[in-house]
């Protein structure tokens, strides 16, 4: 039996949404891509990207979180990261791994290991990296 309730857990951070969130097309001048914010790009495909400067390098990434499907437009971009607004996972902008779950600490303490469940057994998600392309000072996503 199982005695560890919710008030013994620390659940993790959730994330605000950023609200700075600026909607671009893609073909667009380069200057229309605010720094300091994670910009939304809408794709031919009617997909969307999500793109944001580091120092001087765009990086765009599929906007839909590997997870549950979260828009990645509306999380953080701190240094080497970039986090999700649903349940904080935190990605890696260099590679797309994922590098913290804040949530495998607390599913450890409140599920309980069983012939069908390992609270330690991970699923490992990964962001899609998308190309970014700059021409006369227009970026161009691609989608691949
Ligand atoms: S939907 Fe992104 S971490 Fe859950």
């Amino acid at each position: 039996m199982n005695n560890c309730s919710l008030d013994d857990v620390d659940l993790p951070m959730l994330y605000s949404i950023n609200n700075n969130m600026k909607k671009l097309k893609n073909g667009m001048n380069i200057m229309d891509i605010e720094k300091g914010i994670i910009n939304s790009v809408s794709l031919e495909s009617g997909r969307e990207a999500a793109l944001f400067w580091v120092n001087d390098t765009l990086i765009a990434f599929d906007s839909t979180c590997p997870h549950m499907g979260a828009d990645l437009c509306g999380g953080y971009h701190g240094g080497s990261l970039l986090i999700c607004p649903w349940h904080g996972y935190e990605f890696d902008i260099n590679s797309g791994d994922i590098v913290r779950n804040p949530n495998i600490e607390t599913m450890a303490k409140i599920r309980v290991r069983s012939d069908t469940f390992d609270p330690a057994c991970k699923v490992e998600y990964k962001l899609k990296k998308l190309k970014v392309l700059i021409r006369n000072n227009q970026f161009y996503i691609e989608e691949r």
